[in-house]
């Protein structure tokens, strides 16, 4: 016979015990509501902490402060009113352009989103297209992101689960179009147009107001017909490609056959949007790995880059001096 002790309540030190537990119970639910960032009193959250302005103090090491003042974005008013004139041609300044680039400026918008703007501390992951994201089940963590940074045409439909699926900005160029931008991205993404020449403020001009479409001047055939919301669209200010060539890659600023990758053009871009930096699925496999594929979605191989003005190896040094300066975190083996 199993002898059934009666229930712990009918004890008087029952009655302590369980009072005792409930008080702590209410402490913890007290203690776990009255942190703002941390709703479940069990399992905290683990949130990397953020402090306002980090990524920008680490990131001067590198940049040096000059580019505190500078805007994101290009508005029309800079070139409007204060008309300033740029040292440099595409993709450095604007210098040359500035006619294109007034008419797109005046079809286009150029604000940050409130939802980004009222953030006390920004916190962003820049997605590259790395094929080490293949498999890496890194998608929710991605999508906890305030700021989630895509590149060029880079898919997210069926591969959520590893690269996620919010997208707040997307970084592209003519040729690196998705032709149907409103698949992968979210209705209010942000898609930030890098030019690399004239001719990508003429073809984004011609898309917005429907004119006739210009197909030579491209290297690879752009979209002809692309449907986005040119309240969506935005123009990247050409600083960033210029500090990302200078100061990272001491790249001359008149030999435009050297470039960034839009990858480490978005890497800059970050450090001066966001208080704190994450990076996934960046770095290439080493030169002598033919085989390999490099993108997470495509078949493609490093004998691909080759004369597309990118130096994979000198990116990749500069990838590893912000990460040891601490001003970039790899959420992917680097
Ligand atoms: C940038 O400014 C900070 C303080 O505002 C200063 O401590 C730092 O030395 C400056 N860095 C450079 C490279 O000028
Ligand atoms: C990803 O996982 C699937 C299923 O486990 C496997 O078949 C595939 O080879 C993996 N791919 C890579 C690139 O590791
Ligand atoms: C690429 O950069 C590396 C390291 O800075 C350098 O040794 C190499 O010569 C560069 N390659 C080209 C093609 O410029
Ligand atoms: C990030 O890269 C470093 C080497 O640069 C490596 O030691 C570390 O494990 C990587 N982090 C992750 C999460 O893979």
């Amino acid at each position: 016979m199993i002898s059934k002790s009666p229930p712990l309540c009918m004890y008087p030190a029952g009655w302590k015990l369980l009072a005792m537990l409930a008080l702590v119970l209410v402490v913890m639910v007290w203690y776990s509501i009255s942190r703002e960032d941390s709703l479940y009193f069990s399992i905290p959250e683990k949130k990397e902490p953020c402090y306002q302005g980090e990524a920008e103090r680490k990131a001067s090491k590198l940049f040096g402060n000059s580019s505190r003042d500078q805007p994101i974005f290009l508005q029309l008013k800079d070139y409007f009113w204060v008309k300033t004139p740029s040292a440099y041609e595409l993709p450095f300044g604007t210098k040359g352009s500035e006619d294109l680039l007034l008419r797109v400026l005046a079809l286009t918008s150029y604000s940050i989103p409130e939802s980004i703007q009222s953030l006390k501390c920004r916190r962003c992951v820049v997605v590259g297209n790395g094929h080490r994201l293949r498999n890496s089940s890194l998608g929710e963590a991605i999508n906890k992101y305030d700021v989630v940074i895509r590149l060029n045409n880079a898919p997210v439909s069926g591969y959520e689960g590893d690269v996620g699926t919010k997208t707040t900005m997307r970084l592209f160029y003519p040729e690196s179009a998705h032709f149907n931008p409103k698949v992968e991205n979210n209705p209010d993404t942000l898609l930030v147009l890098v030019a690399f020449k004239a001719m990508d403020f003429h073809w984004i001009e011609t898309i917005l107001s429907d004119k006739k479409r210009v197909r030579k001047g491209f290297w690879k055939q752009p979209p002809l017909i692309w449907d986005a919301n040119p309240k969506q669209i935005r123009i990247l200010n050409p600083f960033f490609m210029e500090i990302a060539a200078d100061k990272l890659l001491s790249l001359p600023m008149q030999q435009s056959r050297k470039k960034p990758t839009t990858g480490l053009l978005a890497i800059t871009l970050a450090l001066h949007l966001c208080d704190l930096v994450h990076i996934a699925g960046f770095g290439y496999p080493d030169a002598f790995n033919k085989k390999q594929t490099i993108h997470y979605y495509e078949q493609i191989t490093l004998k691909s880059m080759a004369g597309s003005g990118h130096n994979v190896s000198q990116e990749a040094l500069a990838i590893k001096r912000m990460l040891e300066i601490g001003a970039v975190k790899n959420l992917t083996y680097f």
